[in-house]
């Protein structure tokens, strides 16, 4: 899809990627409308993009019913314009580095509800009110195809996150919204702690910066490619974990003490 001109729902705007991604969606000349929690911050972000006059800011909890709504409402409200919103991008994200046992249900519910359950219910609120021909992406991860200790939940939801992805654009086919999935590997933000990221370094797990992520998506975007998953090795490593599970366990073997290390540097009393 040429993105000239397209007005795009970016929810995680004001973070890592989202930033990136607004920037690159602006200057391609989308109009976007930018989803946080956190008005000032999503005003932040937009001061920064190409021509801000063009783009608008909404603060909502995606994990908050109420706000579901007036984010359905306002998508009916500029359909109804005629000025009706041409591309999604469920981005917003969280994640927890921690054991299970030691996680708290309140915890798990969240990761769960921001990761998997609230890009369902946008996306189903989407079809109501997105243009067509119009898209739906949806960020996963590499986690989403490797389970990994210490982001049992996180790889759950990013799994459904592909699978529902999948399973809702063979749903759609010849309606004339397309559903994509881009899963990026680690990357350089606010997402993973400094803990994390130092385990990352130590392991020898490569991450990209935002910028290269936001690329990714705009290809994805222009090219209406399925699925997409960025960097090596982790692209291979996805397509052998399929294929060969055992090959990826003995490998994630050898990094499991490590793993151990940093997760009871979170918590040293464990
Ligand atoms: N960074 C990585 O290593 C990595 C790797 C693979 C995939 N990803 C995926 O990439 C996406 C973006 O992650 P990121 O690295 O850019 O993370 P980030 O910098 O932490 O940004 C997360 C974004 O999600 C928003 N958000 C969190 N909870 C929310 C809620 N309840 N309601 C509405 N918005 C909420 C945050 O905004 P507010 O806090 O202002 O609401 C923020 O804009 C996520 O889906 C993540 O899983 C990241």
């Amino acid at each position: 899809m040429d993105l000239k001109r397209k007005r795009i729902l970016l929810t995680g705007a004001s973070g890592g990627i989202g930033q990136a991604m607004a920037t690159e969606l602006a200057s391609a000349g989308a109009h976007l409308f930018l989803v946080g929690r956190h008005h000032e911050k999503l005003e932040a972000v937009r001061a920064t993009l190409a021509e801000p006059e063009k783009h608008v800011v909404f603060s909502a909890d995606l994990t908050c019913e109420a706000d579901l709504e007036r984010l359905n409402h306002t998508g009916n409200q500029f359909n109804q314009s005629g000025e009706g919103i041409d591309i999604v991008i469920n981005n917003a994200g969280v994640n927890e580095f921690n054991f299970l046992a030691s996680r708290t249900i309140a915890s798990v519910q969240q990761e769960l509800n921001v990761n998997l359950l609230a890009p369902m219910l946008v996306s189903k609120m989407a079809l109501n009110w997105l243009n067509r021909p119009g898209i739906i992406l949806n960020i996963g991860s590499a986690f989403g195809s490797i389970g990994y200790p210490g982001y049992t939940v996180y790889c759950g939801a990013k799994a459904g996150m592909y699978r529902f992805s999948e399973a809702l654009d063979r749903e759609l086919d010849g309606s004339g919204i397309r559903v994509l999935y881009v899963a990026p590997r680690a990357t350089d933000t606010d997402l993973n702690s400094s803990l994390v990221k130092q385990m990352n370094q130590e392991l020898g797990n490569r991450s990209d910066s935002p910028q290269v992520v936001a690329k990714q998506v705009i290809e994805s975007l222009k090219h209406e490619t399925t699925s997409r998953w960025i960097g090596w090795p982790e692209k291979l490593f996805v397509r052998v974990n399929q294929i060969f599970p055992a090959i990826v366990a003995q490998s994630i073997r050898r990094q499991q003490a490590k793993i151990h290390h940093f997760i009871g540097l979170i918590h040293p009393e464990k």
